[in-house]
């Protein structure tokens, strides 16, 4: 079964990107942009505060007639947020993501924040395995066969 050690492990780029709530939704979004990710975790004095997505931009500031530039991520930001730790499953995190409509979760181990996973991070891992099953599967009937 995969955790979410193995699924930070098969990341190409180990970096956490984080920002400071004081920081303006506009810069966020740009940081995001620059970055080609949907949310950014948002940390103050070393300690996750919140978390920020595209879609928090999307129905907080674009919908709500605010202005990105003058809206500290602080006001959009989703908080408290909710983290797994590196023990845990690909399914577990597929059910919090399903049932609380996340589609990033925040890595934390001893208080520490130590990576990030996305709902695409999942999928990828689910559609590998299920192409290890496959193969499995027809190497069996083949045999089978001969
Ligand atoms: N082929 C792959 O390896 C792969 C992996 C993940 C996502 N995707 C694709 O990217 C698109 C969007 O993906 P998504 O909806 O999962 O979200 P996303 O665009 O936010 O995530 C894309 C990647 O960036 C990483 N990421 C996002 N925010 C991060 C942050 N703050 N710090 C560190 N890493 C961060 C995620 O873990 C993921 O690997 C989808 O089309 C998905 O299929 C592809």
């Amino acid at each position: 079964m995969t955790t979410v050690a193995d699924i930070l492990k098969s990341k190409p780029d180990p970096t956490v990107y984080t920002i400071d709530p004081a920081t303006s939704v506009f810069e966020a979004v740009q940081l995001m942009a620059q970055k080609n990710i949907g949310a950014l975790v948002v940390v103050e004095h070393g300690q996750v505060v919140g978390m920020v997505s595209e879609r928090d931009y999307a129905r907080k500031i674009a919908l709500m007639a605010r202005t990105s530039r003058d809206t500290p991520l602080r006001d959009i930001m989703t908080s408290p947020v909710m983290y797994v730790r590196p023990q845990q499953t690909s399914e577990q995190c597929m059910a919090l993501m399903t049932e609380n409509r996340l589609r990033h979760l925040p890595v934390m181990e001893d208080g520490r924040l130590i990576g990030l996973i996305s709902i695409g991070d999942l999928v990828k891992d689910i559609i590998s395995e299920q192409q290890f099953i496959i193969e499995q599967l027809e190497h069996y009937i083949s045999g089978q066969r001969g």
